[in-house]
């Protein structure tokens, strides 16, 4: 362990370039790797003395206790990196050069500065408040869900806590970007009915937005200089403004709480992130990979590269303690943090909506979930599949069935018989018993028991797939129903 970890700080730096974000943030997320498991497995005693542990549910006793909130210390390596990398992958034209008068000068000092770095993909000074917001965002997060681990805060009052951590980022999108449509598919706008219904919706956002602009005196619609989508066939767009900003949000409490609920066998919080993690990145190469493509998309995949990299290498390094035998488990610190750092990396990278495509696992898990969140039907404490001790395998676990959840009966026959659960019944065939509703369990429901390792290893190949497959589709039936890609590889 300690040779690749040696191995992994002498790559690093032999990566570390000043005018390549790349190159410097793969350096970093070496860097990232090396720390986390260095750190991990010398900090877990210290945890473990001031109370920070869980036991294992799903071992043969004797359980012992192991450390918990490890995703503390990658959380911390994570936002010091984050700092560090600052130097690197900043440059400071645009303050320098506004301030000068003189053209001569100006272009003289943009050559000997900025053209003079070959290969020149450092950020404009603009990005740096992006880049700043993202990180103060996930600093308020990393406070929430540490809080959280700690105190345990109800539900009502730590849900609408994350939007309040991603307003810095929202003020610097609105002070910096600020475009708020989103196209239409074609099919819709191609028919009469379509058309109209499109007209009715600008006319609702439109008056809305009017509305709020009269509240608030600020603007919150797409300006025309900032959002021209180059087409010869222009599509049709939607302006949603403030409302734009209430997905946005959405999304920062959403993305935290699914990677949380998604959880409960070793390994799987980090292993989904990482797997998401590399969903982002193999996105982010089309881009950036691609010979055509517009300076803005450029650096909005650039800078999504810069978060992400460093984040899958601190992961990593959580993940060979967390993943089966699990040495030591994350806290929802991790999730909160992980979840918030897609949230971040989607909105400052224009790809909010692309998002959910990579997030459909955790979006399945939620909506099958709901009926347990919401208290249609009981929800135990914990969800995690049951541990058998004289097979060892996981088989699902059950929720019990008590008198006066009407609605929640029938939604259990109608999962039932479509073989999207399993019950047990009692003599009268009342539902007694049902399967927590997790895609985890529903895993088990279809495949039968299987080991805890095998059951965590097919959910993150499954989630894998169906994020290439998400990929390719966002960029071969997504042009072809919207009638444009911002990626020029596009199928059109
Ligand atoms: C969420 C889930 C809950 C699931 C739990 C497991 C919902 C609404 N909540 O709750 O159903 O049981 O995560 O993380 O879906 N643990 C293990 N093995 C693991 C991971 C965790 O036994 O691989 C146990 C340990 O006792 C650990 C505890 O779960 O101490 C951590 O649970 P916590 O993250 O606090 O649960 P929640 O996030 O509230
Ligand atoms: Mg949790």
């Amino acid at each position: 362990m300690a040779v690749v970890r040696l191995a992994a700080v002498a790559l690093a730096f032999a990566l570390l370039r000043v005018n390549s974000p790349l190159h410097t943030a793969l350096a970093f997320g070496l860097l990232g790797y090396a720390i986390t498991s260095h750190l991990i497995p010398r900090l877990g005693s210290s945890f473990i003395k001031v109370g920070l542990k869980g036991r294992d549910l799903s071992k043969a006793p004797p359980v012992d206790f192991i450390p918990e909130l490890m995703g503390v210390v990658l959380a911390v390596t994570y936002m010091v990196l984050l700092v560090l990398i600052v130097p690197f992958v900043f440059f400071k034209y645009l303050v320098s050069f506004l301030a000068m008068s003189n053209d001569d000068e100006l272009s003289d000092l943009f050559n000997t500065q900025y053209r003079s770095i070959e290969n020149n993909h450092m950020f404009p000074h603009n990005k740096l408040a992006e880049f700043l917001s993202g990180a103060l965002c996930l600093l308020s997060t990393i406070l929430l869900g540490f809080f959280d681990d700690l105190f345990d805060i109800r539900w009502r009052h730590k849900f609408f806590l994350p939007a309040v951590a991603s307003l810095p980022l929202l003020i610097v999108y609105y002070v910096d970007f600020s475009v708020t449509s989103v196209v239409v598919p074609t099919f819709i706008t191609a028919h009469p009915i379509g058309e109209t219904f499109v007209e009715y919706l600008t006319s609702f956002f439109a008056a809305s937005n009017e509305l709020v602009t009269y509240i608030t005196n600020l603007k919150f619609t797409t300006l025309t200089t900032d959002y021209n989508v180059a087409s010869s066939s222009a599509p049709k767009l939607l302006d949603l403004g403030i409302f734009y900003y209430a997905y946005m949000s959405a999304l920062s409490i959403f993305a935290p709480n699914s990677i949380n609920i998604l959880a409960g066998i070793n390994g799987l919080e980090v292993g989904q992130s990482i797997v998401l993690g590399i969903i982002f990145l193999i996105n982010d190469m089309c881009y950036l990979l691609s010979p055509s493509i517009s300076q803005a998309a450029f650096d909005s995949h650039m800078l999504s590269a810069i978060f992400i990299i460093p984040f899958l290498g601190v992961s990593l390094g959580l993940f060979q303690y967390n993943f089966f035998p699990a040495r030591v488990f994350v806290g929802d610190t991790y999730c909160y943090f992980s979840g918030m750092v897609f949230a971040v990396v989607g909105i400052l990278g224009h790809f909010s909506k692309t998002l959910l495509l990579f997030l459909v696992p955790q979006i399945l898990n939620f909506i099958y979930s709901v009926p347990q969140l919401f208290n249609i039907l009981p929800c135990p404490r914990h969800r995690l599949p049951r541990y058998n001790v004289k097979d060892n395998l996981m088989y699902p676990s059950y929720g019990e069935l008590k008198e006066g959840y009407k609605l929640g009966t029938i939604l259990l026959s109608v999962l039932a018989f479509f073989r999207l659960i399993l019950v047990e019944r009692d003599q009268n065939n009342r539902i007694t018993k049902f399967s927590n509703l997790t895609i985890i369990n529903l895993t088990l429901v279809w495949l039968g028991p299987m080991r805890e390792d095998i059951l965590c290893i097919i959910i993150l190949v499954g989630q894998l797939l169906i994020g290439v497959l998400m990929i390719a589709t966002r960029h071969t039936v997504g042009p072809w129903l919207f009638g444009y890609d911002n990626l020029s590889w596009g199928a059109k």
